[in-house]
């Protein structure tokens, strides 16, 4: 069979940004300025604590972190082209899981445009796991000799300390956890909108 000579278009990729943003010290910071923070649980049958989601307007501490993430935030933005006035965080919020089971259910983020996820403490099982958001792709699924985030219908990018994840806010994630892990996961999760004027013919839109 004569090699195949081709050239490959990814399209209409869902874009997941994975990068280093605070350093060890930093983050035991910030787990103990979470200490002073009220806190609530909202499944009482689950060791999962969240606290506000207005977090980025607590004080200062938690003011500095969320313009720090809109400097991510820009960084992703430009790299995407994207035309805007500004961004900001309609919400930040802690989720603090201790014990086993700190499975989050499949979810998105809903009025916002991108979303990030910083780990502040967690391990390998602590990851965000990502899914096609493709319902089509189910209608047949072989299997694969290698599985990749090309032909895979989900997608695990690792946990790593102090690193932030970026993503498109309509994009399906969740965590799956281990039942028999005890560790504690602690993570911040910030949605982001823009100012912007789009001048598209018959699409304008200020906001
Ligand atoms: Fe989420």
């Amino acid at each position: 069979m004569s090699e195949l000579k081709h050239k490959k278009y990814s399209l209409f990729s869902s874009l997941v940004y994975h990068a280093p943003f605070l350093n060890t010290d930093e983050c035991e910071m910030y787990v103990k300025c979470l200490e002073d923070v009220k806190k609530d649980q909202p499944r009482p049958q689950r060791p999962f604590l969240q606290t506000t989601d207005k977090l980025h307007l607590l004080n200062d501490t938690w003011k500095e972190f969320s313009d720090r993430v809109i400097g991510m935030i820009n960084s992703v933005a430009d790299d995407q082209s994207i035309i805007r006035d500004s961004f900001y965080n309609t919400n930040m919020w802690a989720n603090i899981s201790s014990g086993n089971e700190y499975f989050h259910q499949t979810h998105s983020h809903p009025n916002c445009f991108f979303s990030s996820i910083i780990y502040l403490r967690g391990n390998e099982s602590s990851g965000t796991t990502f899914h096609d958001p493709r319902p089509q792709t189910q209608v047949f699924t072989p299997d694969y000799s290698i599985y990749n985030s090309i032909n895979g219908s989900s997608f695990q990018i690792p946990y790593i300390e102090g690193y932030i994840a970026i993503f498109p806010s309509w994009l399906p994630h969740n965590v799956s956890g281990k039942a028999d892990d005890n560790s504690t996961r602690i993570t911040i999760t910030c949605n982001s909108m823009m100012h912007c004027e789009v001048n598209k013919q018959t699409a304008y839109l200020k906001i």
